[in-house]
């Protein structure tokens, strides 16, 4: 049984939806950058023009209300509101979309899940350093207060820092996303830090300077796959598949939720790597010091995007300094598990239920909301997409059990994502929406696909239930 106050939702990024990417006084981002250099993304497809939401919002508002939605996750493009990223220059044109898109959403009912940072960075920015730099944490802080004093009276749900696993590794140290840096086995590390110093100096302002008067609540949103080791009951697959959790959700939340600084087994596997490389010097892992903002305490609610699970064993990443050499956990692939789409998306919805378990016992039982689960499709188009259909109803019975059986705080669910969009390295090559769009079409036409009418019925149900 969900809570009658259950959010249900879907979720979509600012790059991903919005094009307009010079209108009305933006300026540029990282990925407006790096897919206008040839050969980085599927195709050369850039998000210029994407489901062209910065003018169409309307029908986006028109495909929340079919399905029923009762929140929308959007997120704010941060070049869009100050063009050259600092609070210097305000884009007027940029807060009254923002301030459309949400009073719309509010008319209707529908709560809005605002992110802050979804991957793009202004470039002016980047110019600077961008998210290696130390300055970067009091730009974000900066950027965040504006946000809370500008929105914050109708914004009640926030997120600061969208994916920080993905955006350093990557984005800094594989290369395949904005910025486009290949730094193994520093940068990334560098960068998950200036992250959680950012998102907990924005929690702090919210804290001590928002959260009387606007009663909201913050929180980041971290992506894990669920890890099991690959030989059950083999000892070092079970220390394997704990790594790879360490080293992808406990980077994060341990020192939010647990104790204010990284898991004990990621810095210890990062110094036996450095010294078996011969990497001399202090840990590649950078530390917290008394000048740091808490990190401890600083998400009121666990925000989570699953997608799949793995299978791992110890190995991968020979020999070289990368982020695959420190977690020696190399992934094989389960047969039974069937592939979506794109290759990295093993169909596992039981994962789900594992890891909201694992969240509720390693994390202190927090409240939790699902922020992104979805499946892919590639290749010919298909309207009548059975397979994603099935895959939401799997993982909404897994979120029930969960909540019912085992006692998991789940406050929402958001399905990735409302539309087919911009899918970053892959560009318009994998569509992961409830509604189609036409990128052919210069209407950028949305047609609701068979899983968004049967999200749209399970929703339907569960709200005359309660
Ligand atoms: C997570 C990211 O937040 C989102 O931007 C992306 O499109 C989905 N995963 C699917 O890969």
């Amino acid at each position: 049984m969900f809570p009658s106050d259950f959010a249900w939702g879907a979720a979509t990024a600012a790059y991903q939806i919005e094009g307009g990417w010079q209108a009305g006084g933006k300026g540029p981002s990282i990925w407006d950058t790096f897919c206008h250099v040839k050969g980085r993304v599927f195709g050369d497809h850039n998000g210029d023009v994407g489901c062209n939401s910065y003018e169409l919002w309307e029908k986006d508002l028109e495909c929340i209300r079919q399905l029923g939605l009762t929140h929308y996750r959007l997120s704010l493009s941060w070049a869009r509101l100050l063009p050259d990223g600092t609070t210097g220059h305000v884009n007027r044109k940029g807060v009254q979309y923002y301030n459309k898109v949400i009073d719309d959403l509010l008319a209707c009912s529908v709560s809005p899940m605002v992110t802050l940072y979804h991957f793009d960075l202004p470039q002016a920015l980047q110019d600077q350093g961008g998210w290696k730099s130390p300055k970067i944490s009091a730009m974000f802080d900066s950027y965040a207060k504006f946000c809370f004093q500008t929105f914050g009276d109708r914004v009640k749900l926030w997120i600061t820092i969208n994916e920080p696993y993905v955006c350093a590794k990557l984005g800094h140290e594989d290369g395949i996303h904005a910025p486009g840096l290949k730094e193994p086995g520093m940068a990334a590390y560098l960068v998950g830090h200036n992250m959680l110093r950012a998102h907990a100096m924005a929690w702090h302002s919210y804290n001590s300077a928002y959260r009387a008067q606007q009663k909201g609540v913050v929180s980041l949103a971290l992506n894990s796959d669920w890890f099991e080791p690959s030989r059950a009951g083999c000892r070092e697959d079970v220390a394997a598949a704990e790594r790879r959790l360490a080293f992808t959700l406990g980077w994060f939340a341990w020192p939010v939720f647990v104790t204010g600084d990284y898991p004990e087994i990621m810095r210890s596997a990062i110094d036996a790597q450095s010294k078996k490389l011969g990497y001399g010097g202090s840990s590649r892992l950078p530390s917290f010091s008394k000048d740091d903002p808490a990190i401890l305490g600083t998400a009121d609610f666990f925000a989570l995007n699953y997608y799949t699970s793995r299978k791992v064993r110890p190995g991968g990443g020979a020999g070289q300094m990368s982020m695959k050499s420190d977690q020696d956990a190399e992934e094989v692939l389960d047969p039974s598990w069937p592939i979506c789409g794109v290759s990295w998306l093993a169909v596992v919805p039981h994962g789900l239920r594992n890891l909201l378990k694992y969240i509720k016992n390693s994390f202190n039982n927090p409240a939790v909301y699902i922020t992104e689960n979805g499946f892919a499709q590639t290749g010919p188009l298909q309207i009548e997409d059975v397979q994603r259909s099935e895959f939401y109803k799997d993982a909404i019975s897994q979120v029930a059990k969960a909540i019912e059986e085992d006692g998991v705080n789940v406050r929402g669910y958001f399905a990735w994502s409302l539309l087919d969009n911009f899918e970053w390295a892959d560009g318009y090559s994998v569509r992961f929406g409830l509604f189609n769009v036409d990128f052919e079409d210069a209407n950028r036409r949305r047609t609701i696909y068979q899983s968004g009418r049967d999200y749209a019925k399970i929703i339907s149900k569960q709200k005359m239930k309660s």
